[in-house]
């Protein structure tokens, strides 16, 4: 099969879909892989690096986009829903839910579109959500940091604190991937953390992980309004998959902060989970509201795209060498690839998104049997 990488197009975005060692994985599969020039420029990889690893070098996006694979990370942008067609797989992020002209431009090109955020695993998690969020969650706590810092509007608090100056004091909302990383490096930093989460279950988890040196805390009302107005930071990490986050600290609230105090809003991609929230960019971060620094960037994993590409590209590389090897037969193999079938032949085959975007649903068990 012939693999399409093109040079991501979305602002403020420098990952890229195969690293070159995978594109070696691909080669070695005896797959053909073409990728646009530059690139791979935003992880340091030129385009003899790929060369190296068995690549062609493309001029043009149109070329890869010629391609029978196309492998991404964002989701294809309007020029590119018109490069896409029939016969031809996309690989990629595409969070369709909210994006209704995204969808039709899919349906419309009649690719078949599978999205790494609805690709399972068997023990229900998300396995190509999942490196995004550890990078998301240790990232969280370097922002929280720096913002924290006075010339950055924050409170002027260092989290680590020194001797004989107690350090800052994190509360993580939501134990899941993001929080759990959040708390490593808030730890490592000698803060004092608390996680806030309602799975007792997860509750446990982390307390057994972290031995004493993270406080866990079931999350009730209470609970919540008495860690944040004792905080310096902020780490919102709650997900109800499938759902829009709930709104967990409310503007009236802010009062009961810390003048200064951070909050770091990173289910902010699913709609955020404090009330005063709203997306932010990697150039312009963070807003004040009634003194409390918000901190809301809806893509943090593009900050740090060398690290970022490589823990992607680790976790896609199975389910895209599956897809290489056997085409569309790898969705008929396995259910947990199938259930990141997002559209096929110009129809919404993932349940959730055709009820999100009031749209017909084609069942993808019956489409890949038939
Ligand atoms: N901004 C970004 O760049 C970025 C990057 C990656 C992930 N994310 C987002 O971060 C969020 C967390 O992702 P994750 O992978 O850690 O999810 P996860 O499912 O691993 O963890 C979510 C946790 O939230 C807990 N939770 C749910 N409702 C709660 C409530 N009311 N109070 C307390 N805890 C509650 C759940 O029990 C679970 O442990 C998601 O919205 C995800 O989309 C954002």
């Amino acid at each position: 099969m012939l693999i399409g990488v093109p040079k991501e197009i979305k602002p403020d975005e420098f990952r890229v879909g195969l690293t070159p060692a995978a594109v070696g994985e691909f080669v070695a599969h005896g797959h053909k892989v073409v990728v646009e020039t530059n690139a791979g420029a935003g992880i340091d990889a030129g385009d003899d690096a790929y060369r190296a690893a068995g690549a062609t070098i493309a001029a043009t996006a149109r070329e890869v986009f010629a391609a029978d694979m196309v492998v991404k990370v964002k989701e294809p942008q309007p020029s590119e829903w018109t490069e896409l067609r029939p016969n031809q797989i996309l690989f990629t992020y595409l969070h369709l839910a909210a994006d209704a002209p995204q969808a039709r431009g899919l349906m419309a090109s009649g690719v078949t579109a599978v999205a790494y955020e609805t690709v399972t695993d068997a023990k229900g998690h998300l396995p190509l959500l999942a490196p995004m969020s550890e990078v998301a969650g240790r990232l969280s706590i370097q922002a929280a940091a720096t913002v924290l810092e006075k010339p950055h509007g924050g409170r002027g608090v260092l989290l680590g604190g020194v001797p004989g100056v107690p350090p800052g004091k994190v509360v993580v909302i939501g134990g899941g991937v993001v929080g759990t990383q959040a708390a490593r490096i808030a730890v490592g930093l000698g803060a004092q953390v608390t996680v806030l989460d309602r799975s007792l279950p997860r509750l446990a988890e982390l307390d057994d992980l972290f031995a004493g040196r993270v406080v866990t805390r079931f999350s009730t009302r209470d609970a919540l309004a008495e860690e944040i107005a004792a905080a310096d930071a902020v780490i919102g990490a709650v997900l109800v998959p499938g759902a829009t986050a709930p709104k967990l600290i409310t503007r009236a609230q802010l009062s009961t902060m810390k003048p200064g105090a951070v909050l770091v809003d990173v289910a902010i991609d699913q709609g955020g989970c404090f009330e005063t929230s709203h997306p932010t960019t990697h150039h312009a971060p963070t807003f004040v509201v009634d003194g409390i620094v918000h901190y809301c960037v809806a893509n943090m994993p593009g900050a740090v795209p060398l690290t970022s590409s490589h823990a992607l590209t680790h976790a896609t590389l199975p389910f895209g060498l599956a897809l290489a090897d056997h085409g569309l037969a790898a969705l008929a193999r396995d259910p947990h690839l199938r259930n990141g079938l997002n559209v096929h032949n110009g129809r919404i085959t993932h349940r959730a998104v055709a009820e999100s975007l009031n749209l017909d649903f084609a069942d993808p068990d019956q489409l890949m049997a038939a």
